[in-house]
C-alpha cells in the first residue's frame, strides 16, 4: 500500500506568515516573563526554530518525547520517552506542538507538565483539527483550525517521512 500528497493545504509562505502572527503575539504576551518553550519530539521541531527565531523576548528551550496515542485510542497513561530533568517552578511553560487532534496527548502532559508547578503553563499548536477533539483541551495559540484531513510536512510525518517537507500537505492513502 502507497500513498501520496492530494493537496497543498499550507504553502511555505503562507507557513511563515502564521507563525510570524503567532510570535508576535506570544512575544507581547510574555514580556515580563520568564519564558521556557517545551517543545514536543518530533513533531514540534520544525515549528518550533521558526517560532523561536520570531520572537522578541528571550527565551529557554527545552523538548519532551512521549509516544503517540494514535492507534491506540483506549491508553489513558502518557507514556514519556524523554522527560524533562529540570524543576519548572521559575518559569513560565509554553508547550509547542506540531498538531493538536484528539486531545490525549496533550491533556496528559499538561497534567504532567503542571505537576511539576511552573509559574505558568500554556499551549501553542501549529495546527487544530477541532472536529477531531475526543478530550476537552484548547491551546492559548494556534496557528490555522484545518479540517480532519491526515497532513504532512513542516515536521509532521507519516511513518517517520514527510517531516522535512516545507509545506503542509494533504497526504492520501492509496
Ligand atoms: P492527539 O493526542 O490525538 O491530539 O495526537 C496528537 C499527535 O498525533 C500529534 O502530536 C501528532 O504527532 C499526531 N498527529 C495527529 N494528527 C496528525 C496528522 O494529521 N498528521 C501527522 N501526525 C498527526
Ligand atoms: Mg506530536
Amino acid at each position: 500500500m502507497g500513498e501520496h500528497i492530494s493537496e497543498t493545504l499550507l504553502r511555505q509562505e503562507e507557513i511563515e506568515g502564521i507563525v510570524a502572527g503567532l510570535a508576535a503575539r506570544i512575544s507581547q504576551d510574555y514580556r515580563d516573563k520568564n519564558l521556557l518553550l517545551i517543545g514536543i519530539l518530533k513533531g514540534a521541531y520544525v515549528f518550533l526554530a521558526d517560532l523561536a527565531r520570531h520572537l522578541t523576548v528571550p527565551c529557554e528551550i527545552e523538548f519532551l518525547r512521549v509516544s503517540s496515542y494514535r492507534g491506540n485510542a483506549e491508553s489513558g497513561a502518557l507514556e514519556i520517552l524523554q522527560d524533562l530533568s529540570m524543576p519548572l517552578e521559575r518559569y513560565d511553560v509554553l508547550v509547542v506542538e506540531d498538531i493538536l487532534d484528539s486531545g490525549k496527548t496533550l491533556s496528559a502532559m499538561l497534567r504532567h507538565l503542571g505537576a511539576k508547578k511552573p509559574r505558568s503553563l500554556a499551549l501553542c499548536a501549529f495546527l487544530d483539527k477541532p472536529s477531531r477533539r475526543t478530550v476537552p483541551v484548547e491551546a492559548d495559540y494556534v496557528g490555522r483550525k484545518i479540517p480532519d484531513a491526515f497532513v504532512v510536512g513542516y515536521g509532521l510525518d507519516y511513518a517517520q517521512r514527510y517531516r522535512s517537507l516545507p509545506y503542509i500537505g494533504v497526504l492520501q492513502l492509496d
